[in-house]
């Protein structure tokens, strides 16, 4: 099927219903954007939203973001910190074959081929909003199976509480690791309970084709209702532990990018407000929401805790 078929396929009842759950989810949000200037570490996309007149007030059903701005408006540091490029600086990656390691606290550790890993689950359809912490948001259909499946297959050990993510460390082909900046390979965290949660895909594709590498390849976690740069890219490892594991973002930048990272209008970056987004393609600004409107299904994970300390 050609991805223009696929996109054929999404019927507007579809995008009706995930505006329906996505209206029923949201909650009243101030607008109170404190607006900065630009980090070193990312490049928000703030706007100036600070009286809310370029801010759409009413929700705006959710359209799919064209395939071409999804593979050339990427985040790969690996590549490069420039989104633009990272399409043609991973043009050559190689992610065929590749091996995923499943290690740490489980029954069954061992090595298996992504390719192997796609016929054992078959790849459904998620289409997902994505948000990143830099302002600016997507939806995607992706392709791909729930992490779930492969931590229940592999017999995950009681005493088993996080999920650590490895990417790639091939500094020969990955120019972005020459730079020490940043503490290589990437590295990325999750609570057990997020991990196994339905909405928690592995992501082999997008568009009903094979995942290109700019956005991952082979294979990549989405994590929909966290800020993007937990949704950890080209993967290989992932590791059951018991305390909650050291994550890029975090080590980089402790107070800027917390281990939960969950979408929340309500708690600012330090350097720029949270409370709107971008989403590519649009001339006003969206309001956020909490959990990036999927609160319905995984607000009860975090009952009980304080979101503003647990950031
Ligand atoms: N994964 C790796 N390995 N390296 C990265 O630099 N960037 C993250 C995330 N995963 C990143 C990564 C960030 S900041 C975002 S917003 C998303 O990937 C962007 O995904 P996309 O380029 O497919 O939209």
């Amino acid at each position: 099927m050609k991805p223009d078929d696929l996109h054929k396929e999404i019927t507007p009842e579809k995008l009706y219903f995930s505006r329906r759950k996505f209206l029923a989810l949201v909650g009243t949000v101030g607008l109170s954007a404190a607006l900065v200037a630009c980090g070193i570490t990312t490049t928000p996309d703030t706007g100036t939203a600070s009286t809310g007149s370029l801010v759409t007030d009413t929700p705006v059903p959710d359209i799919l973001t064209p395939l071409d701005t999804i593979t050339h408006y990427n985040n790969f540091y690996e590549f490069s910190t420039d989104k633009g490029s990272v399409a043609d600086l991973a043009v050559n990656y190689k992610t065929e074959p590749w091996t995923l390691e499943i290690a740490g606290l489980v029954e069954h550790p061992g090595k298996i081929s992504v390719s192997d890993l796609m016929k054992t689950y078959p790849a459904e359809e998620r289409i997902y909003r994505l948000r990143c912490v830099e302002g600016w948001s997507m939806v995607i259909p992706w392709n791909g199976f729930a992490l779930h499946k492969l931590l229940s297959d592999v017999g995950v050990k009681d005493s088993a509480k996080y999920v650590k993510f490895t990417g790639p460390d091939d500094p020969a082909n990955l120019p972005g690791q020459n730079s020490a900046f940043y503490t290589w390979p990437y590295t990325e965290g999750l609570r057990l309970d997020e991990a196994n949660h339905d909405l928690t895909i592995l992501a082999t594709g997008l568009y009903g084709k094979i995942l290109p590498p700019q956005d991952g390849a082979p294979i990549r976690l989405v994590v929909p209702w966290k800020y993007g740069f937990k949704s950890i890219k080209s993967i290989v490892k992932i590791e059951l532990v018991a305390d909650q594991p050291p994550t890029f973002w975090n080590l980089l930048a402790p107070d800027e990018y917390g281990f939960y990272s969950n979408v929340n209008p309500n708690v600012p970056h330090p350097r720029w407000s949270q409370a709107t987004e971008r989403r590519i393609g649009e001339l006003k600004r969206r309001q956020t929401y909490i959990f990036n409107g999927y609160g319905e299904q995984v607000a009860y994970l975090y009952d009980g805790m304080d979101l503003v300390k647990n950031y």
